[in-house]
C-alpha cells in the first residue's frame, strides 16, 4: 500500500514536471521573438512615402539612409573604431563640450531652454524626431543636447548635420559598449542571472552575494537606462561649463519621442500656469500616453522573465492580449475629439512615473532637491529611473510628492513603441508616424492656443499607491556605487576641456 500511494505521487510529480516543462517552453517560444538582443543599429530605410509627402523637402535630408559605401571596404573609409579608439573620442568630446552653430545662434543663456535627448540605437525614429525639432517654432532659441550611449560614426554624423539650432553630444562613459568584458558591462566573472545564492556562492563569482529582491542576478542590459538617464541629468546641470548659470527648464526627450510644432509654446503656458496656479507643481510635463494602459516596453519585458506562479502567467497573457487590441486604436485620433479644442486643458495632478515620463521638464531648482536625495534613487532596487524617481518622490522628507502640471493634448508622443521586433504592418515605424503626423494634421486650428484651462486632480488610486517594492534588476552594490559616483563628479576647471 505505502509503495503504491509512492508511486502515484511519483506519476503526480511527473506529470506535474512536465507540465511546467510545457509552460516554459510555452514562454520561451512566444518571447523567443521578443528578447533577442538589438545591439545593432536600426537604420533602415522603410520612410514610406505617404510620411515623406507630410515632411517639408528641405527636411528630407534627415530622413536619408546613405547605403553602406558598398565599393569601398569599410576598412578603407575612417571605419569602425576599436573600443580604444571608441573611449578615446568619447573622452575627447566630452572633455572639448562643443556647441555646434553657436556662432550662428548665439550663446546659451541663463533661461535658454535646454532639450536633452538620450541616444541609443534606434537611429531610424531618431531621424523623425529631428525632423519633428526642426519644425518646432522658436527651436532656434534652444540647444540641444544629445547624450548617447552607443558610439557610432553614422548617428553623430546625423546629429552634426542639424543646422537649425544649436546642438552638443555628450557621450555615456560608463556604456556596455566601452566595456564589453567589465562592469559595467558584462564581466565573464559575474554571477549568471538565474543562479542560486548557494550556487553563486560556490561558484565565487563577482557580485554572488547581491542579487535583487527577486533573487536574480544583474544584467547589464537592463541597468543601463538607469544609469544613462541619472548620468546625463548630472551632467547636464553639474557638470557641463555652459549651464554653470543655467537657471531654465530642461526637456528630458528620448530618441524615439516625437515633437509637435507648438511645444515649446506649450512649455511657456505650462509655466506661466504653475506661476499662477501651482507654485508646487515641480514638474511640467508635454505628453501623456493616449491610452491610460501601461507603456513600459522595458517592464513589461522583464516581468516576463520572472519566476511567475501558472496563474500570472495566465493572467499576464491575457494582459497582454489587451494590450495588444488597444494597441490597434491606441493612435486614432478620432477617439480624443476634444483633446485639442478651443479650450485646452492642462492638469495638475501627483506626477506618476509610467504616465507622466515623457517629456518631463525641470529647472535646476528642482535637480538640486532630487540630487540632494540621490539614495532614494541609487540604492533603490528597481532598474527603471521612473520607478526609482517615483520612489525618491514618495520619500522626500518633510515635502510632498512631486506635482505635475501637464498637458491633455500631448505635445510628444512615443513612435517607437512597436517598431523594433514587431514586423506586422500595422506596427512598423512609419505606420505610427504616419498616424502622428495626421492627428496633428488636424489639430493644427487648435496649436498655439493662446491660454489654457486647468483642472486639479487627485489622480487615481493606483496611481496614488505607495510603491513598496522595486521591480528589482538593480541589487548589485556594484549598480548602486556607480550611481552614487555619478552624483559626486562636479565642473572641471576650464582648462581641463582643451584637448588636443
Ligand atoms: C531609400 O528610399 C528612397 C525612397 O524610397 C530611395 O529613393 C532610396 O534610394 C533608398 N535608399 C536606400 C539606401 O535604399
Ligand atoms: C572587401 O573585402 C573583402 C575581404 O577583405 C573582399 O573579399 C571583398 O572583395 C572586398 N570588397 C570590395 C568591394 O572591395
Ligand atoms: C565610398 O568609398 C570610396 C572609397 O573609399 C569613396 O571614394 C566614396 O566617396 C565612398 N562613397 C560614399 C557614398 O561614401
Ligand atoms: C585600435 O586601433 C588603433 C589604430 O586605429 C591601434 O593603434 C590600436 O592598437 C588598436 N587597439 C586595439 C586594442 O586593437
Ligand atoms: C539672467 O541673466 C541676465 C543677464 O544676463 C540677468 O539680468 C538675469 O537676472 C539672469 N536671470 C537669472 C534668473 O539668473
Ligand atoms: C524652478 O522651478 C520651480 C518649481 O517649478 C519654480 O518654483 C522656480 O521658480 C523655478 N526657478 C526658476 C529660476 O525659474
Ligand atoms: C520558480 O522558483 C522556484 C523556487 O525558486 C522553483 O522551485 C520553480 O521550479 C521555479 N519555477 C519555474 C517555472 O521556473
Ligand atoms: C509599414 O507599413 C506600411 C503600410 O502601413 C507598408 O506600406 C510598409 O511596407 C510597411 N513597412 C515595413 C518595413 O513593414
Ligand atoms: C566609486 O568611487 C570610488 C571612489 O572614487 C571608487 O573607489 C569606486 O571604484 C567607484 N565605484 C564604481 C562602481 O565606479
Amino acid at each position: 500500500m505505502p509503495r503504491l500511494k509512492y508511486a502515484s505521487v511519483l506519476r503526480i510529480l511527473v506529470i506535474l514536471g512536465l507540465f511546467c516543462l510545457w509552460v516554459q517552453i510555452m514562454l520561451s517560444a512566444s518571447n523567443g521573438g521578443l528578447e533577442r538582443d538589438n545591439e545593432e543599429l536600426m537604420n533602415s530605410n522603410d520612410t514610406s512615402e505617404q510620411v515623406l509627402a507630410l515632411v517639408p523637402p528641405e527636411l528630407h535630408k534627415y530622413l536619408t539612409v546613405h547605403p553602406k559605401n558598398a565599393s569601398g571596404n569599410a576598412t578603407e573609409r575612417t571605419g569602425p573604431k576599436n573600443i580604444t579608439d571608441i573611449r578615446k573620442a568619447i573622452e575627447k568630446y566630452n572633455s572639448a563640450q562643443i556647441i555646434h552653430n553657436e556662432d550662428i545662434y548665439g550663446p546659451v543663456q541663463n533661461d535658454t531652454i535646454i532639450i536633452v535627448i538620450q541616444v541609443h540605437t534606434r537611429l531610424t525614429y531618431l531621424r523623425h524626431l529631428i525632423v519633428s525639432l526642426a519644425q518646432a517654432k522658436d527651436i532656434d532659441r534652444t540647444l540641444l543636447v544629445f547624450s548617447h550611449d552607443y558610439y557610432d560614426e553614422e548617428i553623430n554624423s546625423l546629429v552634426r548635420s542639424i543646422d537649425f539650432t544649436k546642438v552638443m553630444q555628450i557621450f555615456y562613459p560608463y556604456s556596455i559598449q566601452t566595456h564589453p568584458n567589465e562592469f559595467p558591462g558584462v564581466d565573464p566573472n559575474d554571477c549568471p542571472r538565474d543562479a542560486k545564492l548557494e550556487q553563486a556562492i560556490k561558484l565565487k563569482c563577482n557580485n554572488a552575494l547581491h542579487p535583487d529582491l527577486h533573487g536574480h542576478y544583474r544584467e547589464a542590459k537592463y541597468t543601463q537606462t538607469k544609469h544613462h538617464w541619472w548620468w546625463k541629468a548630472n551632467r547636464v546641470f553639474n557638470q557641463l561649463h555652459c549651464t554653470a548659470a543655467h537657471t531654465g527648464m530642461v526637456v528630458f526627450l528620448e530618441e524615439d519621442h516625437y515633437v509637435a510644432e507648438d511645444f515649446i509654446h506649450m512649455l511657456h503656458l505650462l509655466r506661466a500656469t504653475a506661476d499662477k496656479s501651482c507654485p508646487h507643481c515641480e514638474i511640467l510635463c508635454l505628453g501623456t500616453y493616449l491610452k491610460t494602459y501601461q507603456y513600459h516596453l522595458t517592464g513589461d519585458k522583464r516581468k516576463k522573465q520572472l519566476n511567475l506562479s501558472y496563474i500570472q502567467q495566465v493572467r499576464a497573457a491575457n494582459e497582454e492580449r489587451r494590450r495588444r487590441q488597444m494597441e490597434t486604436q491606441a493612435w486614432n485620433y478620432q477617439v480624443y475629439p476634444n483633446l485639442y479644442s478651443n479650450t485646452q486643458k492642462v492638469e495638475i495632478t501627483p506626477w506618476h512615473s509610467s504616465m507622466h515620463n515623457m517629456g518631463m521638464v525641470f529647472n535646476r531648482t528642482v535637480w538640486r532637491g532630487i540630487a540632494e536625495l540621490h539614495e532614494q534613487f541609487c540604492a533603490y532596487d528597481d532598474y527603471n529611473w521612473d520607478y526609482s524617481l517615483l520612489h525618491l518622490s514618495q520619500n522626500r522628507p518633510r515635502r510632498d510628492k512631486f506635482r505635475v502640471i501637464l498637458c491633455k493634448g500631448p505635445r510628444v508622443f512615443h513612435i517607437g513603441e512597436c517598431g523594433i521586433h514587431h514586423k506586422k504592418s500595422n506596427c512598423n515605424a512609419s505606420t505610427v508616424i504616419s498616424k502622428v503626423q495626421k492627428l496633428l494634421q488636424n489639430a493644427k486650428p487648435y496649436l498655439f492656443p493662446s491660454r489654457v484651462a486647468a483642472t486639479v486632480s487627485a489622480g487615481g488610486a493606483k496611481h496614488n499607491k505607495r510603491l513598496t517594492k522595486g521591480n528589482g534588476g538593480w541589487g548589485d552594490v556594484r549598480d548602486q556605487e556607480l550611481c552614487a559616483n555619478m552624483t559626486k563628479i562636479g565642473r572641471e576647471a576650464r582648462s581641463y576641456s582643451y584637448y588636443t
